[in-house]
């Protein structure tokens, strides 16, 4: 079973803003696409407005205190950290990517094994930011560099880590 996280960040760690990405970066939708494409994607009820609509290809599981939130039907809806853990338990062959927001980045932290972040190398104002992750237990695994283009605007790398074995 891998519990992984995608994110990206921008600098000082920020994630979003006003409910929203405080950039555009088609390259790192595409890439985001790539990666959680079959995948368990595993997010917060505000990221979930945010997106606005389940992400096809994927199973959809979204957290929330209240019983019932406004959702597609495809999305399974989960309440407490524990459910999550046991769906991907039984579903070893796919990764359950948590992709955000902070709140439940936070909700994960002792429990990811796996990274993918984007850094941003821009400052953006923001109101959201990454949790603080003890980078010690981790290894960085690969790393590509992005292309700044007319539709990319800003420096932007692809990392991925994996949890040291104790
Ligand atoms: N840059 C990135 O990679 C990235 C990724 C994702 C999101 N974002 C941004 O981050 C912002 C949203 O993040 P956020 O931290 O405000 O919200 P969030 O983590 O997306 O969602 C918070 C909601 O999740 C539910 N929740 C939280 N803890 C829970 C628990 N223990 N059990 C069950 N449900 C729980 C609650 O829903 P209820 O209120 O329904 O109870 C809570 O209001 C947006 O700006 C978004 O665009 C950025």
């Amino acid at each position: 079973m891998t519990i992984a996280f995608m994110w990206a960040e921008a600098k000082d760690h920020v994630i979003g803003a006003a409910g929203q990405l405080p950039w555009h970066l088609p390259a790192d939708m595409q890439h985001f696409k790539t990666v959680t494409q079959q995948q368990i994607v595993v997010m917060g009820r505000r990221t979930y407005a945010s997106i606005g609509k389940a992400l096809p290809n994927r199973t959809n599981i979204v957290l929330s205190h209240q019983a019932k939130p406004t959702v597609a039907p495809s999305v399974l809806v989960m309440h407490q950290r524990q459910e999550v853990l046991t769906y991907a338990h039984a579903h070893p062959q796919q990764e359950t990517i948590v992709i955000g927001g902070a709140q439940i980045f936070s909700l994960f932290k002792t429990d990811v094994t796996k990274l993918y972040v984007t850094r941003i190398h821009a400052k953006f104002s923001g109101d959201t930011y990454m949790p603080a992750l003890d980078w010690t237990t981790f290894t960085r695994q690969w790393q590509q560099v992005g292309q700044v283009d007319e539709k990319n605007h800003y420096p932007y790398v692809f990392e991925c880590y994996q949890r040291k074995s104790i």
